[in-house]
C-alpha cells in the first residue's frame, strides 16, 4: 500500500469530524458570534498539515465572515497540497478562490477569507511572529507532539491579551485495539508505543490531554472548556466509512515506525502482530479507539 502522508490527513477528517468535542467547539462557537461586523478575525493555525481545519471551519459555518488565516507546518509536501487541495476545496464549496503570490483568497457574498501558507518550524515562526496579536490560535492533533510547557507559553505569545485558543485532539494515554489478538502482547505493544511518544527527541507526551490542564495555566491562559475527543473507528457490517481504512493502516504504520527494532519487542512476534492487526482491517473487524481531550482556553490579560 502507499504510504502517503497527505492522503493520511485527508482520511483522518471523517474520524475528526466525529470526534471533536461538540460543547468546546459550541464556546468557540459563541465566542466568535459576536465577533464585529467587517473587521478580520485573525487566526494562526500552528502544525496545519493539509489545511483541513480550515475547510472544517468554514464548512461548519464557525468563522466570521472576514478571515485572514495562516497555516504554518514544517513540511513542504503538506503545505504545497494544502494550497492545491484547499483552492479545489474553495471552488466545489461555493467560494471564488483566487491564487495570489501571497496565498489564496476565498471570496463569496459578504465573506472574504484570506489565506497564507508558511512552511516553516513553528519555533522560528513563534520568533519571528511573537508579538503579532493574533485573535485566535488553532492548534489541531500537534500539541502532543511538542515539548511542554515552553512551546505553549511561545504560542501564546502569538495571541492577542484575551485572544482564544482552541486546542483540540491532544493524546490522552489510552489506545485500544479490539478484538484482541494476544493479551499480554498487545499491552506490551500498547505501552511501548505509548513510551516511544514520550521519548521523541523533539518532544512528545502520551498523556498531552490530562497534563494541558497545567500547562495552559501556565502559559497565562484560562481554560473555558474542555473534553474528551476519542478517535473511535469501527465497521458497519463489515465496511468502514470513507477512507478510515486507509486511516487505520496508517496508524498501523505509526506503530511499525515506532517500534520495530525495539530491544523489548521479538521482531517475528511484532511481524505477526502487525499483520494479525492489518488482516483484522481487511476482514472489516478491527476496532480502534485513541482517548484524547479538547480545550478552548482563553489568554489571560496582563496583570
Ligand atoms: C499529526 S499532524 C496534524 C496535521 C493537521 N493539524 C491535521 O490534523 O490534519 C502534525 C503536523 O505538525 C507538523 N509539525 C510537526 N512538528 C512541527 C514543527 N516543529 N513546526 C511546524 N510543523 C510541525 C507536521 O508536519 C504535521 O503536518
Amino acid at each position: 500500500m502507499e504510504l502517503s502522508f497527505p492522503r493520511y490527513l485527508l482520511a483522518k477528517q471523517s474520524v475528526d469530524d466525529r470526534a471533536l468535542n461538540r460543547v468546546v467547539l459550541a464556546d468557540l462557537q459563541n465566542a466568535l458570534a459576536t465577533w464585529p461586523i467587517g473587521q478580520a478575525l485573525r487566526v494562526v493555525e500552528v502544525g496545519a498539515g493539509i489545511g483541513t481545519m480550515l475547510a472544517r471551519l468554514l464548512r461548519w459555518g464557525v468563522l466570521p465572515p472576514q478571515v485572514e488565516y495562516i497555516l504554518v507546518d514544517e513540511m513542504q509536501e503538506n503545505i504545497d497540497f494544502a494550497r492545491n487541495w484547499l483552492a479545489e476545496w474553495g471552488k466545489q464549496n461555493g467560494f471564488d478562490a483566487q491564487t495570489g503570490e501571497d496565498g489564496l483568497r476565498f471570496s463569496a457574498p459578504g465573506a472574504n477569507i484570506q489565506i497564507r501558507f508558511c512552511q516553516a518550524d513553528v519555533f522560528d515562526f513563534m520568533r519571528a511572529e511573537a508579538g503579532f496579536g493574533y485573535d485566535l490560535l488553532v492548534a489541531h492533533a500537534f500539541l502532543d507532539l511538542m515539548p511542554m510547557p515552553e512551546s505553549l507559553l511561545s504560542l501564546f505569545g502569538l495571541l492577542k491579551p484575551d485572544g482564544l485558543a482552541w486546542l483540540t485532539v491532544n493524546f490522552d494515554g489510552v489506545t485500544s485495539l479490539e478484538p484482541v489478538l494476544n493479551p499480554a502482547l498487545d499491552a506490551l505493544i500498547e505501552r511501548l508505543y505509548h513510551q516511544s511518544m514520550d521519548l521523541r527527541p523533539s518532544g512528545g507526551d502520551s498523556q498531552s490531554g490530562r497534563h494541558l490542564f497545567g500547562h495552559i495555566e501556565q502559559a497565562g491562559g484560562e481554560i473555558v472548556s474542555a473534553g474528551a475527543s476519542d478517535w473511535v473507528v469501527y465497521p458497519a457490517k463489515g465496511q468502514y466509512p470513507a477512507e478510515e481504512a486507509y486511516f487505520l493502516h496508517f496508524i498501523l504504520h505509526f506503530f511499525e515506525n515506532s517500534l520495530e527494532e525495539h530491544p523489548q519487542l521479538d521482531a517475528g512476534q511484532f511481524a505477526n502482530w502487525l499483520a494479525g492487526r492489518r488482516e483484522q482491517i481487511r476482514q472489516g473487524k478491527l476496532v480502534y479507539i485513541a482517548h484524547q481531550m479538547d480545550f478552548l482556553a482563553r489568554k489571560k490579560q496582563p496583570v
